[in-house]
């Protein structure tokens, strides 16, 4: 007689990013950062903690850390201890129990939020002050030249504006649309705030766009539907704006063809951007961004470009500071805090609301207190260098002691001998995709100019803080 033995349904395999979305459903209020999500990942495929710190670029101590943190907040959440070691087997068989009573359900992942709306429900935006020129710039790009037709009016496809957070990237996105509305057939404008997944993005546009609307069935692969947008990208003249596009990256890295720079499972926004450069339509893509998605090869197409968002300038940053309140001071300190805040507007109000509120508006006395960097602001700073690696950090170290701009030479002379020139570049490259660094011209003996690195002052501050305080 042979042994019984029973059929059990076959399971397919958990892989990582299934494994996270299960458990992003489990865990609801409670999400797991980028980082966390990068750790969960690479552990789930059997890594050491030294191996994730040494290919993404971390220390190992601080990797072992987040991970000790991770598997105590998963621990909580599901009930039952969770070890690096145990993870895979735990997660796979929660993951099997609710497949056989059939409740795995992922669709509360993100926030149910409305992120694809028209362009006339952005509602009223208050006074833009300055933005000509680059409105200027942006209007040529996206139309063309008017005097020319068909491809010789050389219009762009895809555009990024880049910069630090505040600098007013969405303020001068929106002017841009409401000016520009009448040339196009569709305006859509998406928030990327809660990282909507790429199928859920594509099916909204498509909705919104094509006429009559029509969607591809239920199920259908990204594939597919990111096809059928570039097709109603060439029979209706489209403006997309995906606002705050550095959602979906992953922190510490350059764009590349790999799109290893996308968050896991958001590697499709990569391929959306690619097609949306290289195939021919009649439609704009408007990116605006933290860091910069473009791949060296996008960025060079003739079909992309990137407008890095500068402060305002002086007569545009004093009457946005007096719109908040009455504010006075001499011509030099209106133009020592315009400086030291790189003209940002949201620094600039945050800052003209403090002098108003606790300096009676005297902009010298809150400058002679010393402490220019706090709440919210120091917040933003915080938040943008998080996403940098050790090497990026130990750069902007170094150009925030130097008085001066420093060349890549002098800065790999700075650093340790194991950073060769090369990584230094790679990391000026991502500082720069950061908006987070600035070029100058050095001017050497016998008349010779070359070019450095620094930093804006209120970003030497913080650098310096962050260092001194460890
Ligand atoms: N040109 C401007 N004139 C007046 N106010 C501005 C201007 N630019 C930005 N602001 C104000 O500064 C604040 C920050 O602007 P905005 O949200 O556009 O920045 P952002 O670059 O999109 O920031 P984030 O990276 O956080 O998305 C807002 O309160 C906005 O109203
Ligand atoms: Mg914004």
């Amino acid at each position: 007689m042979t042994d019984y033995v029973p059929l059990l349904p076959q399971t397919p395999r958990l892989d990582a990013e299934t494994a996270l979305l299960f458990l992003a459903s489990l865990l609801r209020d409670s999400s797991l950062n980028t980082l966390q999500e990068l750790v969960f990942q690479q552990a789930w495929e059997r890594r050491t903690y030294q191996q994730i710190a040494h290919e993404f670029k971390y220390n190992d101590d601080y990797i072992r850390d987040v991970g000790h943190r991770l598997w105590r907040q998963l621990s909580k959440a599901l009930g039952e201890k969770i070890t690096k070691k145990n993870v895979r087997a735990v997660v796979q068989r929660r993951w099997q129990q609710r497949q056989a009573l059939g409740q795995v359900s992922m669709e509360h992942r993100y926030p149910l939020c409305n992120f694809c709306q028209d362009w006339h429900q952005l509602g009223e935006t208050s006074r833009v002050y300055g933005r000509t020129r680059e409105l200027a710039q942006l209007r040529q790009w996206i139309l063309g030249d008017s005097s020319k037709s068909g491809p010789e009016r050389d219009r762009r496809q895809l555009i990024n504006i880049l910069g630090l957070a505040g600098s007013g990237k969405t303020t001068l996105a929106i002017a841009l649309v409401k000016a520009l509305h009448h040339d196009f057939e569709h305006v859509v404008w998406c928030s990327l705030e809660h990282a909507p997944p790429l199928p859920d993005l594509l099916r909204e546009l498509l909705g919104r766009t094509s006429s009559p609307p029509g969607l591809p069935p239920e199920g259908a692969d990204t594939e597919l539907l990111i096809r059928q947008l570039l097709n109603t990208m060439e029979q209706h003249r489209c403006l997309i704006v995906l606002d705050g596009f550095e959602t979906v990256l992953r922190p510490g890295k350059i764009p590349s063809r790999r799109q290893d720079n996308y968050r896991l499972g958001y590697g499709g926004y990569g391929d959306l951007l690619a097609h949306i450069a290289r195939f021919s339509h009649r439609s704009c893509c408007l990116l605006t961004s933290r860091e910069s998605p473009l791949t060296a090869t996008q960025m060079t197409a003739l079909s992309t470009r990137v407008l890095s968002l500068r402060g305002l300038e002086q007569d545009q940053a004093q009457p946005l500071m007096q719109s908040m309140g009455s504010l006075s001071g001499s011509t030099e300190a209106w133009q020592q805090l315009i400086h030291y805040y790189g003209g940002n507007p949201l620094w600039l109000k945050l800052v003209a609301v403090t002098i108003q509120q606790m300096f009676g508006g005297n902009l010298s006395q809150f400058w002679h207190q010393d402490i220019r960097l706090f709440g919210d602001g120091w917040d933003l700073l915080d938040q943008q260098c998080r996403r940098l690696t050790p090497l990026d950090l130990e750069v902007l170290v170094w150009l925030a002691l130097a008085g001066e701009p420093l060349e890549i030479k002098d800065l790999t002379a700075c650093l340790c001998p194991q950073h060769r020139q090369r990584r230094v570049l790679e990391a000026l490259s991502r500082l720069w995709n950061h908006a987070l660094i600035e070029r100058q011209q050095v001017h050497q003996p016998k008349g010779v100019t070359t070019l450095g690195f620094t930093l804006q002052p209120v970003l030497k501050d913080y650098i310096n803080q962050w260092w001194v305080s460890g």
